[in-house]
């Protein structure tokens, strides 16, 4: 593939771009007082800041920088408690991080399937997999099919709604399973009235250059608890006790975020509520506008939560619209128009084909109808207009295939 196409790239002028930064505010002081003081690497005032102002915002007494979510899940997945061989309830529709993080732990993922309405973990399914798929032992839970250990529950709040976790937080409690919520695409919405990230045991956020603030590339862990946080903070710092002579009391890892790339995230930070209330300007509008084309289903927000809308993004009914949605893709792609697809239910993935895996309809059928839409913080009303025109064109002229 093309370096032009990845993602993180820049998109060419004439194209409106799937989901691009915004990078409006005192980015440039921020880096240029890291360059001139020559506090670039992984210690510095802004990794503290930035780590105040996320744990601030997802109201939890701790957060610790990373260099991506993937690592921030791998550390809580570590931090939790969850060993080699154990197993982990993973959402099935989702990018994916969270499974790769819980094979890094050497620990193994179930998928469990979405609900049809809002596209998250499906609770009814984790209830059901714990207690009628699993046996209570000697204190500790075991899937009787595997008869690995379970230990924890990775719900995540895909394109920025949340999952309902009163459920899956009950359960977790009866049988001492931890949660890691995966927020990395869920900062600034709630469940209940409450931040993600803060509901489970340990919450984890991206700041990779298509979540909603971005420092190019970077993570965070949050906890409420103090010993989890000082755990997680040594273990990203290479587990060292004595700084001066390199002793080290762990196998630790090189993940903590640096204090030029947690500049970038506190001014990205400054602006997160402005951000946040444009995606759900971005949603209304299109809501509005694509809520009574046949074949056509607008990504929705349940009444218990407050979504971010991150990624906007519609299904395509095949069976009412003219077309499916790779080939909506591609005849908006032919007027530079870009969206994409969600990703492959990692229960298919060839890349966690030796998990034990199931069918997973919803996940399956989601991901073959869901279309992604341009979405970018500054995504302006005219350029949204005129994907809105694209598309109801399309299906009035006929000219999809
Ligand atoms: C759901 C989900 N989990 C985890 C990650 C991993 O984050 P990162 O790319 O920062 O490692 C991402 C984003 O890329 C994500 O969308």
């Amino acid at each position: 593939m093309s370096e032009k196409f990845a993602p993180g790239a820049p998109p060419a002028a004439d194209v409106i771009p799937l989901i691009v930064p915004e990078i409006r505010g005192n980015e440039w002081r921020y880096v240029k007082e890291c360059l001139d003081t020559g506090w670039v690497s992984s210690v510095g005032s802004y990794v503290d800041r930035f780590e105040q102002m996320v744990a601030k915002q997802a109201g939890t007494k701790y957060a610790v920088a990373t260099v991506n979510g993937t690592s921030a899940l791998h550390i809580a997945l570590l931090v939790a408690g969850v060993m080699p061989e154990d197993e982990v309830l993973v959402s099935s529709l989702t990018f994916i991080a969270p499974a790769n993080a819980i094979r890094y732990a050497g620990a193994w993922p179930v998928f469990i399937d979405a609900e049809p309405d809002y596209w998250q973990m499906n609770p009814e399914q984790v209830v059901e997999f714990l207690e009628q798929g699993c046996r209570w032992n000697n204190g500790a839970l075991y899937n009787s099919r595997t008869r690995r250990r379970v230990a924890a529950i990775l719900p995540v709040h895909v394109l920025g709604h949340p999952v309902d976790l009163d459920p899956i937080l009950k359960i977790a409690e009866k049988y001492g399973l931890k949660v890691i919520e995966d927020a990395t695409e869920g900062l600034g919405a709630t469940y209940k009235g409450r931040h993600l990230g803060s509901l489970g045991d340990f919450g984890c956020f991206s700041f990779n250059g298509n979540k909603i603030i971005t420092t190019g590339g970077g993570g965070m862990l949050v906890t409420d608890n103090e010993e989890w946080a000082r755990k997680a903070k040594y273990l990203t710092t290479q587990a060292k006790d004595d700084p001066i002579e390199y002793i080290h009391g762990e196998v630790g890892f090189n993940y903590r975020l640096t204090n030029l790339l947690a500049a970038v995230g506190c001014a990205q930070m400054e602006q997160l509520d402005n951000y946040v209330g444009k995606k759900r300007k971005i949603a209304s509008r299109y809501c509005e506008a694509l809520r009574h084309l046949t074949g056509v289903i607008p990504m929705k927000n349940a009444p218990w939560a407050e979504s971010t809308f991150w990624m906007y993004t519609i299904l395509i009914d095949e069976g009412e619209f003219r077309a499916n949605s790779r080939q909506l893709m591609s005849a908006l792609g032919s007027l530079k128009i870009q969206c994409r697809p969600l990703w492959q239910p990692i229960h298919k993935s060839p890349a966690h084909a030796s998990s034990y895996v199931v069918e997973l309809p919803v996940a399956e059928t989601l991901a073959r109808q869901a279309l992604s839409l341009p979405c970018s913080v500054g995504l302006s009303e005219s350029d949204q207009d005129t994907v809105i025109a694209a598309l109801l064109e399309l299906v009035r002229s006929a000219k999809l295939p």
